[in-house]
């Protein structure tokens, strides 16, 4: 109930800079965002870099149970959905803004377009279900830029098979599901073309990450 005697409580200045990075599995996201964050603290930046699913206490027990868990084997879209929405809310309120209301850049690997794209465009859930959903996790926290690193899903798939790694439950889907992934994520960068751009991640890793911080430097040193 609204009291009229307490004022209304006014959101914390945002000095801080909220990038996410996206792409399919094998698309180099883990080194560039290595890159990506030895060069901002070089540069002088306080940087935190947060993974989703997870970053939170909670959410890694989340994350658990979405990639690697007996007990998530059985799970339907619907629950893998909101688990991954579950994971979000809390990483927003328990570290994203409190980071950026302390100036800190802050690096996601991966943020609400992973949803829209797996459990949209590629499990086939209803994407107007999908992005409400998204919207209530988020609260209005959206990223001020996106990096979608792209590539052939094939070329992907073949550099995670040469890794020589174990697979987790979602890399164990078929080639079909990989080439919905990047679909999706090209979908939504023509969607939101200011937001989310899109690097070509086949070249070299110290291409890719020049290209990236033709992208980042102008945001690199405002805080
Ligand atoms: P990774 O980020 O370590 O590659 O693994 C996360 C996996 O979870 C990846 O396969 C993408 C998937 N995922 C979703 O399906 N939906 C989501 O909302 C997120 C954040 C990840």
């Amino acid at each position: 109930m609204n009291n009229p005697s307490i004022p209304p409580v006014t959101p914390l200045a945002c000095t801080g800079f909220l990038l996410s990075f996206e792409g399919s599995e094998g698309c180099g996201k883990s080194t560039q965002i290595r890159l990506l964050r030895e060069r901002l603290q070089a540069a002088g930046r306080r940087v935190e870099v947060l993974r989703e699913p997870g970053g939170t206490a909670a959410g890694e027990q989340i994350r658990h149970l979405l990639q690697h868990a007996q007990e998530g084997d059985h799970l339907c879209a619907e629950s893998e959905l909101l688990l991954f929405a579950a994971s979000r809310a809390q990483l927003v309120r328990e570290k994203i803004r409190p980071l950026l209301a302390d100036g800190v850049f802050v690096i996601l690997d991966r943020f609400l377009d992973s949803t829209t794209v797996y459990q949209g465009f590629a499990r086939g859930l209803p994407l107007d279900s999908v992005r409400a959903i998204n919207a209530f996790a988020i609260g209005g926290t959206l990223p001020h830029l996106t990096l979608l690193l792209d590539m052939d899903s094939s070329t992907a798939r073949e550099r995670i098979a040469r890794s020589g790694r174990a697979l987790d439950r979602m890399e164990s889907q078929p080639a079909e599901f990989f080439d919905r992934v990047r679909t999706g994520y090209l979908e939504l960068a023509r969607e939101e073309p200011e937001r989310i751009h899109i690097l070509q991640a086949a070249k070299t890793p110290e291409a890719v990450h020049a290209d990236i911080w033709n992208l980042v430097q102008p945001h690199a040193l405002q805080a």
